[in-house]
């Protein structure tokens, strides 16, 4: 069959035009379904998102907070000084004057000389930040300053030169105050290179801690998270939330591995945590926000509970060593699932949140297949026996096969080149049915290898890589009767130079923006509409290249199809059993991909 040429490009194309060029000739694909007798029921938590802090996925992205080191927990101090007329700024973190044992220093900002003038402690924020007029920014921090002066706070432009909006403090008093205002723009600023400074007016000395400023968030959550990334994972429409890990629940050691304890409560008893991609985290997204993103877009959270394994090889031998991490795991799941009247249900109801979440799934660490100890069997086992008799209604997820115990999941990862999801494409529409189900935890295509240097395009998805997504999720789907859950990572990317440390990712910004990326558009096509059972589909026999997967419900049928051939594809699609709305014949274009729907009467 001729290819059909678009009539524009056959008039305007030259010689050296690629239409000029013989196209592959279009192949066909037959496909029949069965509408009468649809397959096994589809997961209905087929689909969601993994996450981690990762690439500033937090600090500096999905937690709203505009101070960076605001808890001066990093190596860097972030602050500087600035100084005008005669006085003088000294800045410095001072480890004598804790705000409490848990954010155990201060920044002491000094002013000295005479006259008139200001000195103060600015901070420039994640790479910039966004200022934007007739939005409310909500500014808090503790501050000792037993001599009764006064503080100046201002949101305004790098230079200086533009005050954007401004608040004055009286300060005073012999501890410890916070001291709290809304800091409301007129205009926006052009762009980000904007600052937060503190500052003094007058000769004097003050303590800060604490410092945060708010824009506006999601719902309008007091300590929450960005809006724009938040709609971008929302048109997502995704099922669960796979949390907090990944290597950050792990951590490089037992001391920074993800303790919940130390991460919900008063962000002022917060002590914050070094995330095991190089950089600090304040916790301030912490157990209790983690849960309040999945009531935010009705999504059930999959907890992932530290399971007694670093990423510097060590383990904590199962048996008595491990009984206390078991235990930990157990109050973490009441704090998250448990009603008012138990101890750590109490908790979250004092920490603002007196509903239980809805937990179906509960994961026994990540990736514990690096363990080379073998101690996972034993460490699994702990944790199975100890949550089933708790909970027995809890799901439990291994995350490498065992054969102590039958998981009731297994968490798979992929990340793979093109050509090798293609060829994994049918793994498990032979899969053992009667084993543990699967969840595969983490994926995505990996095309083009991540530059050496600097170049904010290197390691982006690009087209070849979200086909390859597509193909990917139509082997998912054609098994989702197995495979209960999946979800791709990781999730976000800070883009400015020293933000990330792995690409690709689904999410992309900076302090102003976001994008979504090849891979991020292919995921909300694909998952735009899918039956709550599998269809039952007579395919093409041996198609190579032609990827296809197709639910139904009682009124409609998706068929998913990708192709990755340079022919394009002519699709015949009949439906037997069951009326259908009659679909004429359409083609599929070469290294496409498509979702059709049929309805059904
Ligand atoms: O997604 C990035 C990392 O890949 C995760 O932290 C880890 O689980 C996996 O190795």
């Amino acid at each position: 069959m001729l290819p059909r040429l678009p009539l524009a490009g056959l008039i305007f194309c030259g010689l050296a035009c690629p239409l000029a060029r013989p196209l592959a000739a279009a192949e066909r694909a037959d496909f029949v379904i069965d509408a009468a007798h649809p397959g096994p029921a589809v997961s209905p938590t087929f689909y969601g998102l993994m996450t981690e802090e990762i690439n500033h996925a937090y600090e500096g992205g999905l937690y709203a907070e505009l101070v960076r080191n605001r808890s001066l927990g990093e190596d860097a101090l972030i602050w500087y000084p600035v100084q005008a007329g005669g006085l003088a700024a000294h800045l410095r973190v001072d480890p004598s004057t804790p705000l409490n044992a848990e954010l155990n220093r201060s920044l002491r900002l000094e002013a000295t000389g005479a006259g008139e003038g200001s000195a103060g402690a600015a901070n420039g924020g994640f790479w910039g930040i966004a200022v934007r007029g007739g939005e409310t920014y909500h500014l808090s921090f503790y501050a000792k300053e037993p001599a009764g002066g006064a503080l100046e706070a201002d949101l305004e432009s790098g230079d200086g030169r533009r005050v954007f909006a401004r608040a004055r403090f009286a300060l005073g008093g012999a501890g410890w105050r916070q001291y709290r205002a809304d800091l409301v723009p007129r205009q926006s600023a052009p762009d980000t290179k904007n600052r937060l400074v503190l500052r003094l007016t007058r000769p004097g000395v003050v303590w800060l801690q604490l410092v945060s400023l708010f824009p506006p968030t999601y719902h309008n959550r007091p300590n929450g998270n960005r809006i724009d990334l938040m709609e971008k994972m929302a048109a997502l429409h995704p099922a669960f939330l796979r949390f907090p890990g990944g290597n950050y629940l792990e951590g490089n050691s037992l001391a920074e591995r993800f303790n919940w304890k130390r991460t919900i409560g008063d962000l002022a008893h917060r002590p914050g945590h070094r995330s095991p991609w190089g950089y600090w985290s304040t916790d301030g997204l912490g157990l209790l926000e983690y849960l309040e993103w999945c009531e935010d877009l009705g999504m059930q959270p999959v907890l992932a509970v530290f399971a007694g394994y670093t990423l510097d090889g060590h383990h904590v031998p199962p048996g008595a060593d491990l009984q206390p991490y078991v235990q930990d795991a157990l109050e973490e799941i009441e704090y998250v699932s448990g009603g008012v009247a138990t101890r750590w249900g109490a908790e979250r109801a004092r920490d603002g949140h007196p509903a239980p979440f809805p937990l179906r799934y509960v994961e026994i660490g990540n990736e514990d297949f690096f363990d080379k100890s073998g101690s996972y069997e034993g460490r699994f086992a702990q944790f199975f026996d100890a949550i089933k008799a708790r909970y027995p209604r809890l799901q439990v997820i291994a995350t490498t096969p065992v054969s102590s115990r039958r998981p009731d999941v297994l968490d798979d990862h992929y990340y793979e080149s093109a050509a090798r999801f293609r060829a994994l494409a049918h793994r498990y529409d032979s899969y053992d049915r009667s084993g543990p189900k699967i969840f595969v935890g983490e994926w995505a295509t990996r095309e083009s290898p991540p530059s050496p240097h600097f170049d904010p395009l290197a390691g982006i998805p690009n087209a070849t890589a979200a086909l390859s997504d597509f193909v990917w999720m139509t082997a998912m789907e054609r098994n989702a009767d197995l495979i209960v859950m999946n979800a791709y990572a990781p999730l976000q990317m800070n883009v400015n130079p020293g933000a990330f440390q792995w690409r690709p990712d689904l999410i992309l910004y900076n302090a102003a923006r976001s994008w979504g990326t090849p891979s991020y558009a292919a995921q909300v096509k694909f998952n735009s509409g899918r039956g709550a059972q599998l269809a039952r589909v007579t395919a093409p026999p041996a198609q190579p290249g032609l990827f296809w997967s197709a639910t139904q419900s009682p009124d409609r049928i998706w068929l998913k199809l990708a192709n990755t051939t340079a022919a394009p594809l002519d699709v015949h699609v009949a439906i037997v059993g069951r009326e259908a709305a009659p679909r004429p014949d359409f083609r599929l274009d070469a290294y496409s991909d498509t979702v059709v729907v049929f309805n059904l009467h």
